[in-house]
């Protein structure tokens, strides 16, 4: 399957095993990985790749591998996503984003996102995506405001697979229909 996606400045491909490295130096970043509940081993960094793939057999879609063509070949992942867990708003689709520290605050993120919400309703059919992320994830939340999600508080959540009383149980949820 080589489902890619262009946009102006990004590749959005699958992944390669020269993502690997590149990827668990981020997934260790205490930068990229404050809002999530522990960094991630190497071998935890590998094992999400082996499920991103799968992810990608199962769906036909997932969390491309970003990368700045000619310029940086792995930037981190933008893409789609079935949710793991039940909540009030699953089943759906979820479109999510991981991003380089040294890269941050160049549009990246909104670029691809963009894209990938495009490809979603337009060629998937999807009617809806969602998004979540701690309250406190402004460069995030910020990302989805950028794309034109919404917020409502009657859906915010706490994370099933977050344990209770954990300060990062907390979520914020963003959707936005087809138009
Ligand atoms: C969220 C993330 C993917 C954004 O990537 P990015 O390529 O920097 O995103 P963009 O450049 O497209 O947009 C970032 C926006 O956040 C804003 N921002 C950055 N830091 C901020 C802060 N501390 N407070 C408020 N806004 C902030 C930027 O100014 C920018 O908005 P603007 O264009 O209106 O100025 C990146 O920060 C990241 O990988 N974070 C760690 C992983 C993560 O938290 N993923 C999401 C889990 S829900």
């Amino acid at each position: 399957m080589a489902i890619e996606i262009r946009t102006q400045r990004l590749l959005l491909r699958q992944w390669s095993s020269a993502d690997l490295d590149p990827f668990a130096d981020m997934n260790a970043d205490p930068r990229v990985m404050e809002y999530f509940p522990s960094l991630l081993s190497r071998e935890e960094s590998d094992a999400a790749v082996g499920r991103i793939r799968a992810h990608f057999e199962r769906h036909r879609f997932g969390l491309w591998a970003a990368e700045i063509p000619d310029v940086a070949p792995f930037i981190g992942f933008v893409g789609l996503a079935v949710p793991r867990f039940e909540a009030h708003f699953t089943p759906c689709v979820e479109i999510g984003w991981r991003v380089a520290a040294d890269q941050w605050n160049r549009g990246y993120a909104t670029e691809a996102a963009r894209a990938v919400l495009k490809y979603g309703f337009e060629i998937i059919g999807l009617s809806e995506i969602v998004s979540f992320a701690v309250p406190i994830n402004l460069p995030s939340r910020r990302v989805m405001e950028k794309i034109g999600m919404t917020h409502n508080s009657a859906d915010d959540f706490d994370h099933p697979l977050i344990p209770e009383g954990h300060p990062l149980r907390r979520h914020v949820l963003y959707r936005k229909r087809r138009e």
